[in-house]
């Protein structure tokens, strides 16, 4: 039997007594038991657990000394007017689009984690960042525990950043880090990534559960007590998610991704988590060849001739947040072999489609059982809103019957399972936007469109959408 011990953050784990010379230590919730095991007994993921050597660690390395500083309770109406708003904690950290991630702002003492794939922009934006900081009279340090501080200063270089009010610390030595910083004193405090960074008195490798739990959590807690902003670098895993346990996500204000590809050049920045702000704001830049371009109207970014050409072609006016983007979906259908059929979505969820589908097969005759069927979002986008169903259906059933939808056609709606098409959020927006893009015949729910202009089609079934194809 596995001996169960505490899976408490900052719990006493009874290692100092322990006679084994290696700990498994779950990496998504940080349970620890003795002997490997498949599946984590605590979080029930599987095949979790890593091996940790904890040679001549003590229970005193896993507290951090300011959990012991002297702190007194407050009454919780005690000058709450003057964070009603969270004005004078929040300052812009000089990059809009940023800001808006971020719920408005840099909030003082906060904890940001920002995840990305590797060569994504992550090390160029904090570095842009702490440019535009440090240029409204802040002091920031950068610590770069992956390049070396000449590496940073050739890329401040190339990105045109004088560096003033910047310290440049590449190091990995979290006690050392700490001293700095105390010392420094800096408004925002950059560490690209949280990965590398090691604690010398626990024996665990940097960027294990150990580690990271351990250095996360003094690095929150030195933002927490002194009011300095803390902003993290992290890896992301093969599945997309940032790399070690999920404590590290837990215990942090904000957790941010970095998405795109290498083969387009804007890179958008979603909020996982935000404890001030909402979770849905989208930042849209490009990478050009001076660090990162951020793009403040997005909303035609992803479309390339402004229209809708071809059958199987769609113009969807997507929202994300308060924006709205429009962007092309795109399907094709092709016999296919029975025994394998293909079903592919790219850049729109899967089982989204099976549904979609089915509801065209079942409700609108269209015979698929036989066909691949392909649907993308053109220019590399991630839609994840099920406003893109009515899309999806016609990007689908335009390829099936080979047709093209009416000139300046933009399209919105989310689809029931009996073919129904119905409303959905901020539909004035998308409307807005289309209009403005030129795209002044909406089909979308009738809930939604008005047909007061003759020119659009309230849809209240699929089928009145399939009527234009016809
Ligand atoms: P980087 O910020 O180092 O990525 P990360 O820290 O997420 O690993 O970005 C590296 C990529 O960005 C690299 O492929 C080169 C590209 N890049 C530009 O295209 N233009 C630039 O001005 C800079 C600084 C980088
Ligand atoms: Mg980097």
């Amino acid at each position: 039997m596995p001996i169960r011990v505490s899976r408490k953050i900052y719990g006493a784990i009874p290692m100092a007594k322990s006679k084994h010379k290696s700990i498994f230590v779950c990496t998504e919730c940080g349970s620890r038991q003795l002997r490997w095991v498949g599946r984590c007994p605590d979080c029930g993921g599987w095949d979790t657990f890593s091996e940790e050597r904890i040679e001549g660690v003590t229970e005193d390395v896993h507290r951090p000394e300011l959990l012991t500083v002297e702190s007194s309770p407050v009454l919780l109406s005690e000058d709450i007017d003057k964070f009603r708003d969270g004005e004078g904690m929040r300052f812009s950290c000089g990059i809009l689009e940023l800001d808006r991630v971020l719920g408005g702002g840099v909030v003082e003492g906060a904890t940001v984690l920002i995840g990305g794939a590797p060569g994504i922009g992550k090390s160029t934006l904090m570095l842009q960042a702490a440019d535009k900081i440090a240029g409204s009279g802040r002091k920031v340090a950068y610590i770069t525990s992956e390049e070396s501080t000449s590496q940073i200063k050739m890329r401040a270089g190339r990105l045109g950043i004088s560096g003033e009010n910047i310290l440049v610390d590449g190091q990995t030595n979290i006690e050392i880090i700490l001293n700095h910083i105390r010392k420094f004193q800096p408004a925002v405090v950059m560490i690209d990534s949280i990965q590398l960074i090691y604690k010398p008195d626990l024996p665990a490798a940097p960027g294990s559960v150990s580690q990271l739990r351990q250095c996360g959590t003094e690095l929150v807690w030195l933002a927490k007590s002194t009011g300095t902003t803390v902003i993290l670098v992290g890896h992301i895993t093969k599945q997309g998610v940032i790399a070690g346990p999920k404590i590290l996500e837990h215990i942090v204000d904000v957790v941010l991704y970095f998405e795109g590809d290498h083969h387009h050049s804007h890179r958008l920045i979603r909020a996982a988590k935000n404890r001030y702000g909402a979770t849905n704001e989208l930042g849209v830049f490009a990478m050009g060849d001076r660090g990162l371009v951020e793009i403040s109207d997005p909303a035609g970014l992803f479309l390339q001739n402004g229209s809708a050409s071809s059958s199987g072609s769609v113009i969807l006016c997507a929202s994300e947040g308060t924006r709205t983007l429009l962007v092309e979906v795109q399907g094709l259908t092709a016999p296919g072999s029975l025994q394998a059929l293909k079903r592919k979505a790219t850049g729109l969820d899967g089982n989204r489609l099976a549904m979609i589908l089915a509801v065209l097969e079942r409700h609108c005759r269209l015979k698929l059982s036989n066909k691949d069927v392909f649907v993308n979002v053109a220019g590399g986008v991630r839609i994840t809103e099920p406003a893109a169903d009515l899309a999806i259906a016609l990007a689908v059933a335009g390829a099936y019957y080979d047709k093209k939808l009416p000139n300046g056609a933009a399209v919105f709606g989310e689809l029931g399972l009996s073919g129904e098409v119905r409303p959905v959020s901020l539909p004035d927006n998308r409307i807005a936007e289309a209009r403005r893009l030129g795209l002044g015949h909406i089909i979308g729910p009738a809930k939604n469109v008005k047909s007061k202009n003759s020119k659009n089609t309230p849809c209240s079934h699929l089928q009145d959408a399939l009527e234009l194809l016809y």
